[in-house]
């Protein structure tokens, strides 16, 4: 198969566990050196320690994108380490779960510093050092934030959560009408349920069952379901694609249960 993104440094945030652990070992399979950053530094060095065994290149680098100030001088420190970024993806997220009434005032502002400001200052950041790198100028820029079908869908009790996802869905608009014509491409990903740390205590529990039952399909999805419009947004093709949103749900947000 051909390794699509040979020769491109990519940073993923969140890159400890779940998906984007998952979209790193992909990366690195298409030929991308890959940072990985997330606070969990010991999952992310075993992590490239994986990637590396398996031939590819990586590091790890701890990075808590709830504090936004350091995410730029992160990312300058991987850029000087691996290279040119040209690959972002804002994948670090938070369940911020809890009714209105109860959620916390400190949730919440996570929940939106995590999911939208985090990927908002990464993004700026990643667009500075590719319009000064020779990366924006070649076309060659792409970013990519995780977002949620909760960006589009009311999902009850995780009213911090969707606020948030359509944050971002709406940042990946913006940025990408604000680079349009600066080689930078900001798409987003709109994933249905895919059993993560982020929500494994919920599919046992009653409620979750419930809920498992009521998707068209009876069945969460599998990461690897999201592969390949991940490669499309972060690879070569994505050249025309900018400000989409792909989402790839199994039909969990179509209407009507049954
Ligand atoms: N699983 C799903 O069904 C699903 C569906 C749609 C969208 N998503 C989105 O996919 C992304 C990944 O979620 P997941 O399912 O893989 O969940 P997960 O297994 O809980 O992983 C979340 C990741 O985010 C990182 N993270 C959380 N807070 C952080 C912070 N302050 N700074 C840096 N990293 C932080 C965690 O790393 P550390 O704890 O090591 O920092 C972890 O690697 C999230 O944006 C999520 O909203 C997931």
């Amino acid at each position: 198969m051909e390794r699509s993104l040979e020769g491109q440094v990519a940073v993923v945030t969140g890159a400890s566990g779940g998906l984007g652990a998952h979209f790193a070992r992909l990366l690195s399979r298409q030929g991308a050196t890959v940072a990985l950053t997330a606070r969990r530094l010991d999952r992310g060095e075993a992590l490239a320690g994986e990637l590396a065994g398996a031939g590819g290149r990586a590091m790890a680098l701890r990075l808590d994108v709830a504090d936004a100030e350091s995410i730029g001088p992160a990312l300058d420190e991987i850029e000087a380490a691996l290279g040119p970024i040209s690959i972002l993806v804002n994948n670090a997220g938070v369940g911020g779960e809890g009714m209105a009434l109860d959620v916390s005032v400190a949730d919440l502002r996570n929940a939106f510093a995590v999911n939208a400001i985090a990927p908002f200052v990464a993004a700026r950041e990643a667009a500075r050092l590719m319009l000064s790198s020779g990366v924006a100028e070649r076309g060659e820029g792409r970013i990519l934030n995780i977002a949620s079908i909760a960006s589009q869908t009311v999902l009850p009790g995780l009213g911090a959560y969707c606020g948030s996802k359509a944050a971002v869905a709406m940042i990946t608009r913006s940025l990408a009408r604000e680079w349009a014509r600066r080689g930078i491409a900001v798409n987003a990903l709109a994933p249905g349920y895919i059993e993560t740390d982020i929500n494994a205590a919920w599919w046992p529990t009653e409620g979750g069952q419930r809920q498992l039952k009521g998707f068209p399909r009876r069945r969460l999805m599998q990461e690897s379901d999201l592969d390949a419009a991940f490669l499309l947004l972060v690879g070569p093709a994505a050249a025309a694609i900018t400000g989409t949103l792909i989402v790839i749900d199994d039909g969990q947000s179509l209407p009507g249960g049954g």
